[in-house]
This record gives C-alpha cells, structure tokens and sequence, in this order.
C-alpha cells in the first residue's frame, strides 16, 4: 500500500488534470457513468474529491468519505451541487474552476441567441424530415440582433463577456443583479435596471445567475407574461432558474418568441413539456465544452487539490 494521499474522481478527470495528480496521489475514478452507491463506496478514505455538477456532495457523502477528508475539488464553476455549510461543518475546504471557461459559455451563450432568434434548429429540422418547400416569404421569420435590447441577468465574468460578444451588434444593453455593477456595466454601457423592467424591455433575455434557492423559477409564468411576444430567453446558467412547465406552455401558446437553452430542471432527462416545445433551441449542458476550457477546469482541479494536499491555500478557495 502506498504512502500517498487518495484523491477520488467521482466520474472522470480529463488526462490534463491526471497528469498533474500522477505520482503525488493516487487516483480512483467512477468513471463515466457510475451509480449513486458506487461513488458512495469509491469515496471512502478520500483525502480530496473530485465532484462534478451530476455529483451531489451532501452529508451522506461527506460521512461516506470519513474523516480524512481535506476537499472537494469541483470540476465546475458553479457549485449548487455542493452543500458548503455541511463541507464548512467538518471543516472540508472547497474549490471551483472560475475564469478559464468564461469565454466557452458566453460563447455557447451567443450562439444559443443567434440560433432561437433565427429558429436555425427548426428549419434544419423541417429541412431534413422534407418539409421543406422552397424560398418562402413569409417562413422562419426570427429577430434581428441588430440594434435589439439586449437584458443580461447577472453581470458577473460570464455575462459581462457575453456583453462584450454583443457590442459588434450595436445593441442596447440593460442588466440586473442583485447589486450594481458599476464597472463592467461602465465599460459595456450597459443600464441597471430591475428584473421586471429588463423582462418588459429587453428583446433578448439571457440568464447568467447561480442556481441558488432564491433563484429557483426566477423564470415564472408571471416573468414569462412580463416578456415581449417576440423576446427570446436563452439560459447557460442553470436549469433551476426557469420553470420548464411554464416556458414551455409560453412557447407553444406564441406568448415569447423563441428559447435557447443549454440547461434544464432535472437533467440529464430533459422534461418532456420542453422537448414537444416549438421555437426552442435545446444543448446538453455543454456550455464550458470546448477542448481549452475543459482541459483547463482539468488542470485547475488538480492545483486545487495538489495545494490542499501540500498543505497550501487552493487557487480558487470557495469555501
Ligand atoms: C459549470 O462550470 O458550472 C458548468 O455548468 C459546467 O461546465
């Protein structure tokens, strides 16, 4: 048996992360798909786990790891899958991977506008199944970016860069967030404004929160009714944000224009209200996807865990 400390990956860890971990710990990893149990067993005797957003780090695998362990390392940004009071209440630090998939999700976040806006998915759909007849005037007419007033909920490093992507389109930009952001908003020029008048405004509404409790169905029946006919509300946030039922229910009955969405409640099953919904654009949680972002959430899992493990404060420190 060796002397090194054990880091569990609960699924997988990209080979720019294990490389760093090879040799000052040993590794065991769930693999793609594990079950519930089998990371609860794979986990005992930890020192750091590697958790993802499929991973919930609660009490039942905190005391499944047992005492000897130092952190959890979250291949992610977001963190809603961790409980922080438990991990604080036996003193486990926590890490996220901020900054190095800011410019993946904000793009993903873009191309998810462009395409509801245009209804590209639909008309490839139709396309493709033959129903296509020919140059049509009156077909697939969506909303013109340009000029358009842009809402951004949350102008934190994501949305702020989503902000940036925009300006090549000359839009209004309006945000709201809990508190003003008066630099970045400086920079991009953009307004605050309170949730209900951006929803009222804007023609796009893109969602940049943390799938925190208070955040769960920021996105209502009432907040959809708040919208234009014609807006597009797109989310790279989290799925908690927005009621599926009801946006769905919005969409069939044209009381918004299109959505585009690269999250949802209850994934990986996306609800079946959203997959019959029409003018919506729908990714699997594959905003940070790019090959230089995920291999550098990878590797900023492994700082944060070799700088636990040797006894230094972690890069990004969140609990
Ligand atoms: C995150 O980092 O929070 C994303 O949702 C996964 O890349």
């Amino acid at each position: 048996m060796s002397d090194l400390p054990t880091v569990v990956v609960g699924r997988l860890l990209l080979p720019a992360g294990m490389e760093m971990l090879t040799g000052r710990c040993e590794v065991r990893s769930g693999g793609a798909d594990p079950t519930r149990e089998e990371i609860l067993t794979l986990v005992r005797g930890a020192a750091v786990i590697v958790a993802d957003p499929t991973i919930a780090v609660d009490e039942e695998l905190l005391a499944a790891a047992g005492p000897g362990l130092r952190a959890v390392a979250n291949f992610a940004v977001g963190y809603d899958n961790i409980d922080l009071e438990a991990c604080r209440g036996r003193a486990v630090v926590v890490t996220n991977t901020p900054d190095v998939l800011t410019n993946a999700t904000a793009e993903l976040a873009l191309a998810l506008t462009l395409a509801a806006a245009r209804f590209v998915s639909g008309a490839e759909r139709d396309l493709r199944a033959g129903h296509w007849r020919g140059w049509d005037p009156a077909a697939y007419r969506g909303l013109e970016l340009s000029g358009a007033t842009f809402g951004i909920v949350g102008l934190g490093r994501i949305g702020g860069r989503y902000g940036t992507l925009l300006a090549g389109f000359g839009v209004d930009l309006v945000y709201a967030s809990p508190r003003p952001r008066p630099q970045r908003a400086e920079r991009l020029g953009a307004r605050w404004v309170e949730l209900e008048d951006l929803l009222r405004s804007s023609d796009v509404v893109s969602l940049h929160a943390p799938g925190t409790p208070g955040n769960r169905h920021m996105i209502d029946a009432r907040a959809l009714d708040l919208m234009k006919e014609s807006a597009v509300l797109v989310n790279t946030s989290r799925g908690v944000l927005v009621d599926s039922e009801a946006l769905a229910d919005a969409l069939r009955e044209g009381r918004i224009g299109a959505a585009g969405l690269d999250v949802f409640e209850g994934e990986p099953e996306l609800p079946p209200a959203l997959a019959a919904a029409p003018k919506a654009v729908i990714t699997p949680h594959i905003g940070s996807a790019t090959v230089k972002a995920r291999d550098a959430m990878a590797r900023t899992v492994a700082e944060n865990a070799i700088a636990v493990l040797e006894g230094r404060d972690p890069p990004n420190r969140i609990a």
